[in-house]
């Protein structure tokens, strides 16, 4: 069974990059399903930090090839820039190693212009997007009129629908935003040029994908967000657009369903969001700025992708166990474990409460109206001691260990790997 699928359980940000980097080890292709370079995976390795936001995180593995799936939405400057990047720094990015697929969908200047007009009108209703053009590229995608990779590859062609495309963006940004026209010339030269870089990239990943499964080829499915963010299962509306979950691998990657051999939940050892909506456990004041960190390393508590300080709180285990019922989680890696340090207590959220005092250990409609429950608390004992040199589950400290047993009776899926910093080697295995 040679299909792994790594999901973040929460509102993105579980620090996905550096698991994806550490099963890379063992993956012949890493393969993104879901997004576009609204995502943000950082990996620190010796004394680099790569922050990368759409080649999957296992490229930097000299043996894994990447895949960006049909289900992404694909700006290619960043896509561009992104390569450039990784060569800098002595990684090999060639078609050999980078497949891209040619159902994927294309995001333009005119889909990040029509992302940050329609948030400047949400007024309270704002959903705090990235403004990557991540909404609008989607809405394009299920109106039937969006741009595809495949479109690259007949230039002649790709310039008329780019064209079309463009004069309806600024027919959109005229009549409902009042806006200056985005300039057309410029931005189709720009865009065939891409193409011309990208061409060489673009094939049928899912064609290659079937083969290479059945092959025995080992495949990790890489998700980008978290599974909160999902369009059909998230805390909609102040979601992203694309189908997160796990069970979005097999439409977002193009192959049949097959055996999984595990669904892996990346899980922060506390909760975050950016962007707008309900948070239940969500904290302020000194505590949330313990949990955040200043902002000077790489993996504090701010956006990879837009530098916004991010909302947090403490851990929710009933978002957990929701997030094991849709995703069929098999596996967890808690992460940031070392950030609970010296903390006197730590909270966990159990259950709900309503506000006629109605407790729930899941609510009835799912997610739906998170902002009308309070969190029932239990309160864990903390711990003192650094953890970022422990490398063996008997070495921690036993509150630690507690906490995370306690993490896998609330949710009801077992640990497997808990990290304890940035670094590659920073992690700790959980015995069953
Ligand atoms: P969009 O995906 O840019 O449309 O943003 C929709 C919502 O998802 C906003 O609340 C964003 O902050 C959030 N979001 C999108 N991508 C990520 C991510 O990779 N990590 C965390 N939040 C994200």
């Amino acid at each position: 069974m040679p299909l792994k699928i790594l999901v973040g359980t929460q509102w993105g940000d579980e620090g996905k990059g550096r698991i994806v980097d550490l099963l890379s080890a063992q993956s012949d292709i890493v393969a993104r399903y879901n997004g576009g370079d609204n995502a943000g995976h950082t990996v620190t390795v010796g004394d680099h930090t790569f922050k990368l936001h759409l080649i999957p995180s296992g490229i930097i593995h000299p043996h894994t090839m990447g895949i960006l799936g049909n289900g992404l939405v694909i700006n290619p400057k960043s896509l561009i820039s992104e390569m450039e990047m990784l060569r800098e720094t002595g990684i090999e990015v060639s078609p050999d190693r980078l497949k891209i697929s040619f159902a994927a969908h294309l995001i333009t200047p005119g889909h990040i212009t029509l992302d940050r007009a329609r948030e400047a009108t949400l007024g309270k209703g704002l959903i705090g997007t990235t403004g990557r053009g991540i909404g609008p590229a989607y809405t394009d995608k299920v109106s039937r009129k969006g741009l595809r990779l495949v479109d690259m590859l007949d230039l002649p062609l790709f310039e008329e629908k780019l064209r079309l495309h463009l004069q309806k963006v600024n027919y959109d940004l005229a009549f409902y935003y009042q806006m200056a026209p985005l300039p057309e010339d410029s931005i189709v030269s720009e865009y065939v040029e891409y193409a011309r870089q990208l061409q060489e990239y673009i094939v049928d990943t899912g064609a290659l994908l079937d083969i290479a499964l059945h092959e025995g080829k080992l495949v990790l499915a890489e998700g980008a967000q978290g599974m909160l963010l999902d369009i059909d299962h998230g805390s909609y509306p102040f979601v992203t657009s694309s189908n997160v979950t796990a069970t979005g691998v097999f439409s977002g990657l193009g192959i049949g369903i097959c055996p999984v051999e595990n669904v892996i939940g990346a899980t922060k050892a506390f909760q975050s969001r950016v962007g707008a909506g309900p948070f239940p456990t969500e904290l302020d004041g000194e505590m949330a700025e313990r949990l955040r960190g200043t902002g000077a390393k790489p993996w504090d508590e701010f956006g990879t992708t837009t530098g916004r300080p991010r909302r947090v709180g403490w851990l929710d285990g009933v978002l957990l166990r929701y997030a094991r019922r849709i995703n069929g989680l098999t596996d967890l890696v808690l992460t940031k474990m070392d950030v609970l340090s010296g903390l006197p207590e730590i909270k966990v959220c159990t259950a709900y409460k309503d506000k006629n005092g109605e407790t729930f250990a899941v609510p009835p409609l799912g997610i739906n109206h998170l902002d009308q429950y309070k969190p029932v608390f239990e309160i864990l004992p903390g711990w003192q001691e650094d953890l970022t040199s422990v490398r063996n589950w008997d070495d921690l400290p036993e509150n630690t260990r507690s906490y995370i047993r306690f993490v896998e009776q609330t949710s009801g899926v077992r640990v497997m790997l808990a990290s304890v910093g940035p670094e590659r080697s920073q992690v700790v295995e959980v015995p069953a």
